[in-house]
Formats: C-alpha cells, sequence, structure tokens
C-alpha cells in the first residue's frame, strides 16, 4: 500500500508504522513524510529510513497556498492512502475532497466526543470513566468523518492529562497498525452509507 503521512511533531505514529513495516508485520510504502513545521521533531524519521520528505508551511507555499501545494505535491506521489498522524492543520473543502475516501485521521478522543484540541483534559473535566483514540476517515468536518476503529482506556483516579495521553499512547499505535492492516489487506471502504470494514478474520 503507498502510504504518505502528514505530521506536526513528534511523529511517535509514523515511527510505530516504520517498526511494524521493518518487523514485516505491514506491506507499506511510504512514498512521502510531509510536515507544516521546519522542526518537527517526526522528520528525522523519514531522514532515518530514507523516505522522501517535504516541509510545506506558510512561507514555502506563498500566494499558491499550504492545501494547493500539499494536495499537488500529494497526487505526485499517487498515495493509495493519506495519514494525517498528528497533523496540526485543518484541511480546506478543496484538498479533502481531492482525497475523499484515501485520507484518515488519528484522534485522541472516543469521537463524536471530543473533536478539537485538548481532548484529554476534556474527558478528565467531564469526569468520564473512559477515554480513548480513534482512526477515521476524513470529511470536511472536522474530526467529523466515519469512524473506522477505536480503542478504550479506564481514566483513574490520580490521571492528569500527561498520563493519560501517556497511557494511551501506546495503544493509539496498536490501533493505527491494526487499521493500515485492513487497508493494506484492502477490507475497508468508505462510501455514501458510510465505512465498510470487512472483518472476517480479524
Ligand atoms: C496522536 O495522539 C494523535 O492522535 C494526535 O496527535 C498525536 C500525534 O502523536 N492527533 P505523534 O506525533 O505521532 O507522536
Amino acid at each position: 500500500l503507498r502510504v504518505a503521512v502528514l505530521i506536526s511533531g513528534t511523529g511517535s505514529n509514523l515511527k510505530s508504522l516504520l517498526d511494524a513495516r521493518d518487523a514485516g508485520r505491514l506491506d507499506l510504502d511510504f512514498v512521502r513524510v510531509i510536515s507544516n513545521r521546519a522542526n518537527a521533531p517526526g522528520l528525522a524519521h523519514a531522514r532515518a529510513a530514507n523516505i522522501p520528505w517535504s516541509v510545506i508551511d506558510k512561507a514555502s507555499a506563498g500566494d499558491v497556498g499550504q492545501d494547493r501545494v500539499v494536495g499537488d505535491t500529494l497526487a505526485a506521489d499517487a498515495p493509495d492512502l493519506v495519514l494525517l498522524s498528528g497533523y496540526m492543520r485543518i484541511l480546506g473543502a478543496e484538498l479533502v475532497d481531492r482525497f475523499e475516501g484515501r485520507m484518515i485521521n488519528q484522534h485522541p478522543s472516543l469521537l463524536p466526543k471530543y473533536k478539537g484540541l485538548h481532548t484529554y483534559q476534556r474527558a478528565l473535566d467531564a469526569g468520564d470513566s473512559e477515554h480513548g483514540a480513534s482512526v477515521h476517515f476524513v470529511t470536511s468536518e472536522l474530526d467529523g468523518g466515519p469512524v473506522i476503529a477505536q480503542v478504550r482506556i479506564g481514566v483513574q483516579a490520580d490521571d492528569d492529562a500527561t498520563s493519560l495521553a501517556a497511557r494511551l499512547r501506546p495503544l493509539e499505535h496498536r490501533l493505527l497498525e491494526e487499521v493500515m492492516a485492513l487497508f493494506t489487506q484492502r477490507r475497508v471502504t468508505m462510501d455514501g452509507e458510510g465505512v465498510r470494514v470487512d472483518d472476517r478474520n480479524i
């Protein structure tokens, strides 16, 4: 599966996918990593793994606009799937439409709860007994596209946002690996009716 990954930060999810590929668990061909931040630590993973990478920020995109440059860059690499992995920019409808059905996002909440930012703190403030992470198709509604899969963890009495995030992170990695496996096996699709997961023999 040809995959492009968009990041803004640490890229721990990217790293875990690279490890899964290197261990022979995932048949992924990383065609490009794009960051909107030149100093995103996650770019080091792309460099180390010899994956083509680009920084596309406001300045480099200029008058053409970031979404257009991101879209054209992605299109040139012809990915089967575009993964937004901690990419902290909201995409415009034109870019979303260009890749609809082929673009997924990771979000650290049990969607449809807590779209947007500060999901851990919001779950704690609400007194939730569980929290989690989702992988979903990207549509023009922010964090609102159909959910493919989720993972849940219990909230502990002494949790703060940092501890909750730290406990969720490895589970998020595993969730992402499972979802990517479904895509490599062509077992997940989205159409007008929503997501279809062929979950035979998961
Ligand atoms: C993940 O928690 C993801 O759900 C959120 O951003 C984080 C990315 O982490 N959207 P990393 O950059 O992969 O370490």
